[in-house]
């Protein structure tokens, strides 16, 4: 199976924040957030898996800014990490008001997804290919956590 870099993995998702997506005060609820992450992270696991995948954990999502309708969330997706069936992925949220040209980063979110046939058989993952020392750094620290998410399963 061959390597392949973290960069081919690279999803961006533009979501225009409207009403129906917002609560009461006029931002965004946090569910459809974590909807749009999860699609983000979906679309880069299958780019680099080149096969389905499903869920299998979010890790904690702190929203440290609020997108108000009108503006536009910006997600970015990466793998960080590979490991047998399951990778881990990384996503950015940042909000942009185009009216005053402006991004500010919203929320982080780290997503494990478990590769899958389409008759839900567990597929291998395709390893990354870990050319410079961010990517052997995410690898490592994607590595840690996973040791940490399955103790606590
Ligand atoms: C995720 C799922 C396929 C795992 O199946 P399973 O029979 O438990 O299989 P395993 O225990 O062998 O795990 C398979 C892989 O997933 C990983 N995994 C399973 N549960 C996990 C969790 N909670 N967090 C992180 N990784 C997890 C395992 O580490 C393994 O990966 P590895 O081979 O790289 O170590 C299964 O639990 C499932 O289908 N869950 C529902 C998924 C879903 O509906 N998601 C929402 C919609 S997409």
């Amino acid at each position: 199976m061959n390597a392949k870099p973290a960069s081919a993995s690279v999803t961006i998702k533009h979501e225009l924040v409207l009403p129906s997506d917002s609560n009461t005060l006029g931002t965004a609820f946090g569910g459809s957030v974590m909807g749009w992450i999860d699609i983000c992270a979906a679309i880069a696991a299958q780019r680099h898996c080149e096969s389905l995948v499903v869920t299998a954990s979010m890790d904690a999502v702190h929203f440290h800014a609020p997108i108000r309708v009108g503006m536009t969330a910006i997600l970015t997706a990466r793998v960080n990490a590979t490991f047998n069936h399951s990778l881990e992925v990384g996503v950015e949220v940042e909000a942009e008001d185009f009216s005053v040209g402006e991004r500010k980063h919203c929320c982080s979110a780290l997503l494990t997804f478990t590769a899958i046939s389409p008759d839900f058989k567990l597929k291998k993952v395709p390893p990354l290919l870990l050319e410079s020392d961010d990517d052997r750094a995410r690898q490592a620290a994607g590595e840690a956590r996973r040791a940490h998410r399955l103790a606590q399963r």
